[in-house]
């Protein structure tokens, strides 16, 4: 997430189809006050969204490659395996509206089966949205390409330019993990006070499966995820202006299974002093800065969620271990 910058009606060397607005983006002095009220708290937090720099973004991405992180697998071979039901479900023409886009990659594989009228691209990560928007437009170069920088994380603004008939919301990769379940609702409940009488949602989500299984997607290896954990140090060096030294600090992810998510944690390895323009934390040895919770479901409470938050969940699709669901929502 950079700070704003004037709206770009067209990227440069891309065709006319391809706009990229990037005016919704939240004022730096407020990204500052929330990363400060976050760093004070008795419990720091940094929240999650700032993992999604231009490296942030590059290192998820490669996170998704890793035998370990069962998410992006499992839900590619529900793509896969039900791509014709899906395609049949959903039908074509639709105003397609991929929420934290990433590199598009999820989105572009469905573009055969789905045919889109529309593809609106929304994500934090601007420069990374940017460089993913004009391969994808090389690719598809008679498709209607429009990316959105914004925090949909404060509301989902969409602008004008997005097409309002049979809109399609995508929000795969189990990204809805990431809001505790009461900001779940809210969230989805504003999401489909947007999309109109034909909305429909097309989400993924991960299931409960074996401690291990979870534990090992977040804390591999190779240590892609941990460095993916403490690269938010350095974005937030730059946003607020803090002295962070990335080496200080340890990746720490575990299962909570009473509250069935993923915590992910930096733990300071040594006594730390944190300084910033109007601000100062320390940290003891062990003490942590809470960077992610990633909630885990059960198909039947998940569709009792979006439920609740005026869903109907018409169809759902499994892996063959049940460890990843998509399902598809009518409004
Ligand atoms: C876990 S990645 C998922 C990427 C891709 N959709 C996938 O499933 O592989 C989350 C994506 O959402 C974006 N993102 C995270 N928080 C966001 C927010 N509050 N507003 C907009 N985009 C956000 C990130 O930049 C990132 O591209």
């Amino acid at each position: 997430m950079s700070p704003p910058a004037n709206p770009a009606p067209h990227a440069a060397g891309a065709t006319p189809r391809l706009r990229l607005l990037q005016s919704e983006l939240p004022p730096v002095q407020a990204l500052r006050a929330e990363l400060a009220a976050g760093l004070v708290a008795p419990q720091a937090a940094i929240p999650p969204k700032y993992f999604y720099d231009d490296l942030g973004s590059r290192l998820f991405a490669a996170i998704t490659a890793l035998p370990e992180y069962t998410p992006t697998r499992t839900e590619a071979q529900i793509f896969a395996r039900h791509a014709g039901d899906i395609a049949g479900a959903v039908g074509t023409a639709t105003t397609f509206i991929d929420l934290g886009a990433g590199d598009c990659g999820k989105a572009a594989r469905l573009f055969g089966a789905l045919r889109p009228r529309q593809y609106v691209a929304v994500d934090i990560s601007v420069d990374f949205l940017r460089t993913a928007l004009q391969c994808l437009q090389r690719e598809h170069p008679d498709l209607d390409i429009l990316g959105i920088g914004q925090d949909f994380a404060r509301g989902l603004a969409l602008p004008g330019a997005v097409g309002d008939r049979r809109r399609l919301f995508f929000y795969p990769g189990s990204s809805i993990g990431n809001f505790a379940p009461d900001e779940a609702i809210v969230f989805l409940h504003r999401l489909r006070a947007c999309g109109g009488a034909d909305a429909q949602l097309l989400i993924g989500v991960d299931l409960i499966k074996d401690e291990a299984v979870l534990n090992a997607a977040y804390d591999d290896p190779l240590g892609v995820t941990a460095a993916f954990n403490r690269n938010v140090l350095r974005h937030v060096n730059r946003v607020l202006g803090t002295d962070f030294d990335v080496a200080q600090w340890k990746h720490v992810a575990f299962y909570d299974a009473a509250q069935t998510r993923i915590e992910m944690h930096l733990e300071a390895s040594c006594d730390v002093t944190v300084r910033w323009p109007g601000g100062v934390r320390r940290f003891a040895r062990g003490e942590r800065i809470h960077t992610e919770n990633s909630y885990k479901y059960r198909p039947e409470t998940f569709a009792e969620l979006l439920r609740a938050a005026g869903w109907n969940p018409a169809h759902i699709w499994l892996d063959e271990r049940a460890w990843f669901a998509l399902v598809h929502c009518r409004g």
